[in-house]
């Protein structure tokens, strides 16, 4: 099919809460926690914090800004700015982020169903901790199980994706988006009841500053990448879709502030569960799903909050995948000039390759590995502390110092109607801090440093 039309978003909520939506996902509500617990807690969130300050912010905004003028996916948007020039390559790039994220996100979002229907079941009611533990191990290394789940997630996120832009992303969002944050927020204020929320309050928010080396500085740093899905051109293609003048520092300083919000209310409802039920902080990604159980499982309500949680983590699961299958699918669609269907099964297929190896790399007995990670683990590592953080690095460079700055300036406030006094600081950091800083940590973990 030729000349499939671009969409749009209609209204300022629905960009709001599609650009929220991509951010907030199991990144706050499963990878925070489990990254914070192995970096050993409160000095890790002051490093996101002030990164996403400094770092993640900035990005955003730099994203939007190549999105809105040039209303393209992520390769044709510095096709258009820089044609010609290697910066395309940040395109490209972000493509294959997208494949690898894709590749273990849907086999976490692929456990989240498992663990709903569990919770719909009944399944907590009656198990002690250890008998969780054993259950979920039979789970993942059953091999199949996981694989099959990841399958249905899949065809869930093709499907809502195959609706476009306005019918099928800002719709789902509009509705999902304000419902996930009312019952975090319930959750946390469960937290105040359990033995251990002293304990977890302490883990969370007290730093030790000897924990910090140059692997949770990095790792910090690929948190916020990863958790305001920056550094891959999903922005640049939700900005693209945005035909408004909206003020943009602004409404994308309070996605950032929520984001980060609903990560930190994430570690207040889970970590004094932890301690409560005696689980490791450094238990790695089984964390959320080992420790949550234990909770509804002793709440009064327990059954009906076991079900909303885990639904709302499967809704940020999809919010955020169906934000980079878009990325990916507007980018075939422009590229190759084929059907908005047809990209998306070629793209989901792929993904599900991938998921099925690293769902298949967690069964011990089979023993798959990549640099002695498993496939999983080395997926994750990779997008995350390396493919997103390049991208972002030349990102940066690219608003900096290659983007026409009289254009740049026009974007950024919406031609002088907005932000203007926000301009030169963005410009600054976008230009200095964020690529040096960006490249410090690199250099520190590589030993140079
Ligand atoms: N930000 C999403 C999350 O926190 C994940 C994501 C990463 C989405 C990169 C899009 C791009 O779960």
């Amino acid at each position: 099919m030729k000349n499939e039309k671009r969409g749009e978003f209609k209204s300022n909520f629905g960009i709001m809460m599609a650009v929220a939506g991509s951010a907030v996902g199991l990144g706050n509500i499963w990878r925070f926690p489990y990254m914070l617990g192995e970096n050993g807690g409160g000095a890790f969130l002051i490093l996101y914090i002030v990164m996403v300050a400094a770092v993640g912010l900035p990005l955003v905004v730099g994203e939007f800004l190549i999105g809105r003028a040039t209303h393209r996916g992520v390769v044709g948007s510095f096709r258009r700015l820089a044609p010609g020039k290697p910066w395309v390559g940040i395109g490209y790039l972000a493509i294959v982020t997208g494949f690898t994220i894709l590749g273990f996100y849907s086999v976490i979002a692929g456990w989240t169903t498992r663990f709903l229907t569990e919770a719909v079941a009944n399944n907590f009611a009656n198990q002690s901790a250890s008998e969780i533990t054993t259950s979920f191990n039979g789970f993942v290394q059953s091999g199949w199980q996981p694989i099959l789940y990841a399958l249905g997630f899949c065809v869930l996120c093709a499907w809502i994706v195959g609706r476009g832009v306005e019918r099928g992303i800002e719709k789902f969002n509009k509705i999902l988006m304000p419902s996930l944050i009312v019952l975090l927020v319930l959750l946390a204020l469960n937290s105040m009841r359990l033995d251990g929320f002293s304990a977890g309050m302490e883990f969370l928010f007290k730093p030790d500053f000897s924990k910090i080396t140059s692997k949770t500085v990095l790792d910090a740093l690929g948190q916020v990448f990863f958790t305001l899905s920056i550094g891959m051109g999903v922005m640049i293609t939700y900005s693209s879709y945005v035909k408004r003048d909206e003020n943009l520092p602004r409404s994308k300083a309070i996605v950032a502030v929520i984001d980060t919000s609903i990560a930190v209310v994430a570690g207040i409802a889970i970590f004094p569960a932890v301690f409560t039920f005696g689980i490791a902080p450094s238990e790695g990604p089984s964390l959320v799903f080992l420790t949550l159980p234990n909770v509804f499982a002793q709440l009064p309500a327990g059954y009906f909050i076991a079900i909303a949680f885990f639904a709302m983590l499967l809704i940020a699961a999809i919010t955020s995948a169906i934000s980079i299958l878009e990325m990916m699918t507007a980018y075939a669609i422009e590229e190759f000039r084929i059907s908005r269907r047809a990209a998306i099964v070629y793209i989901s297929a792929g993904v599900f390759l991938l998921a099925v190896l690293s769902a298949l790399s967690q069964v011990k007995d089979l023993n798959i590995s990549l640099f002695g990670l498993n496939i999983f683990d080395f997926l994750d590592t990779l997008s995350s502390n390396y493919l997103l953080t390049l991208g972002g690095l030349f990102t940066a460079l690219f608003v900096g110092w290659a983007f026409d700055v009289k254009l740049l300036r026009k974007t950024f406030t919406s031609n002088g109607r907005y932000s203007v006094g926000f301009y030169r600081p963005f410009l600054f950091v976008i230009r200095f801090v964020v690529p040096v800083g960006v490249a410090m940590i690199f250099l520190s973990k590589i030993g140079i440093l």
